[in-house]
């Protein structure tokens, strides 16, 4: 039992925040911004506009674009470390926002920047058992709300979006969720986290280190389980959160420049939903071609990190 990808959406806010603009606002520099971290813009979310509110719309385009219904859909599992409620989940507000008539399970996974790994983990899992059709996940996330704008050393890496995708139930499995690792070390926990205030509080260059250490580690496990080297892999879509984290992991690994998929500088850190945005981006700019194969290993708070090889 395997599954294959039938539909994706995704969903950016209006809202676009440049680096210029925010020279205006605290000490920092586009040129920094750029070297550092390679981003250049992002963007946030209306004051009055929530996690659930982007998690609609981009789970609506992903059933519009595989042509389905809610009540079509058997299982919704969203990925969100930024929800405005502590209950209910966000993926059951978006079945009600949906209008699903049917009871359908939703919840969500905290898995922070590696939520939307964890969340095609449970996926993977519920298709080889032969639990559920067809699986909604989505990756939502409302970072800005966790901007200490007096901190430039955390305000200018995030940003805010949604992105969706629809997996059905196959007889193949090399399709759709291939492979899947997951991991996680609470003992480094203080290095990456909120806080009581909802504040990013970061240990930026200890950060750094384990995730060029880690995000590469679980892609590779992935290959060598797979039996796969960086030559049968068409695109390398890593979660994004620093372009120097992205070229120097995936160099390691072996991919050339042109396998590397970025958006960091249009999106920035967007959490959970950075890289099924990327996917969704590449998808609509006729960059990944349905039938590719994709390997997208995530970092984050945790510490979390993992890796997902599918097959789109
Ligand atoms: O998605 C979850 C995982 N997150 C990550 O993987 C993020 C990992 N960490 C990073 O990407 C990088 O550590 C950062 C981009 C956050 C920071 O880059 P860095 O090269 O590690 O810089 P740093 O923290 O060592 O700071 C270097 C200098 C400091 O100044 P001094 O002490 O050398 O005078 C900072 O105060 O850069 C300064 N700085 C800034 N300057 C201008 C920090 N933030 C800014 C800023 N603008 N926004």
């Amino acid at each position: 039992m395997g599954s294959r990808l039938v539909g994706y959406g995704s969903y950016l806010p209006e809202r676009v925040m440049t680096n210029q603009d925010f020279e205006k606002i605290m000490d920092t520099s586009d040129e920094w911004i750029v070297q550092r971290t390679g981003m250049r813009e992002r963007h946030f979310a209306r004051d009055d506009e929530t996690v659930v509110d982007m998690a609609t719309i981009a789970a609506k385009r992903a059933l519009e674009n595989a042509k389905l219904k809610i009540d079509d859909i058997d299982l919704v599992i969203c990925a969100s470390t930024s929800p405005e409620l502590d209950f209910p989940s966000v993926a059951v507000q978006v079945l009600g926002k949906l209008g699903a008539t049917k009871n359908i399970p939703a919840y969500d996974v905290r898995g922070a920047c590696t939520g939307f790994i964890y969340a095609l983990h449970c996926a993977r899992a519920f298709f080889t058992a032969g639990m559920h059709e067809r699986i909604l996940i989505i990756g939502a996330e409302k970072m800005s709300r966790f901007i200490d704008w007096s901190d430039r050393s955390t305000a200018v890496l995030f940003g805010d979006g949604a992105g969706a995708m629809i997996f059905e139930r196959s007889t193949s499995s090399y399709s759709g969720i291939i492979d899947t690792v997951v991991m996680s070390d609470g003992r480094e926990f203080d290095m990456l986290h909120g806080s009581p205030d909802h504040h990013i509080i970061m240990n930026g260059p200890e950060t750094y280190k384990k995730a060029v250490e880690l995000m590469p580690n679980a892609a590779q496990y992935i290959m060598d389980h797979a039996g796969i080297t960086a030559d049968n892999v068409d695109w390398i879509i890593p979660h994004q959160a620093n372009l120097r984290i992205i070229t120097s992991g995936a160099a390691r690994l072996g991919f050339p420049l042109e396998k590397i998929l970025v958006t960091v500088d249009k999106h920035a850190n967007t959490s959970a939903a950075s890289g099924v945005l990327a996917i969704a981006y590449a998808f609509d700019n006729g960059i990944l071609k349905h039938g590719q194969l994709v390997l997208y290993p995530a970092f984050g708070s945790g510490l979390t990190w993992g890796a997902a090889l599918i097959r789109v």
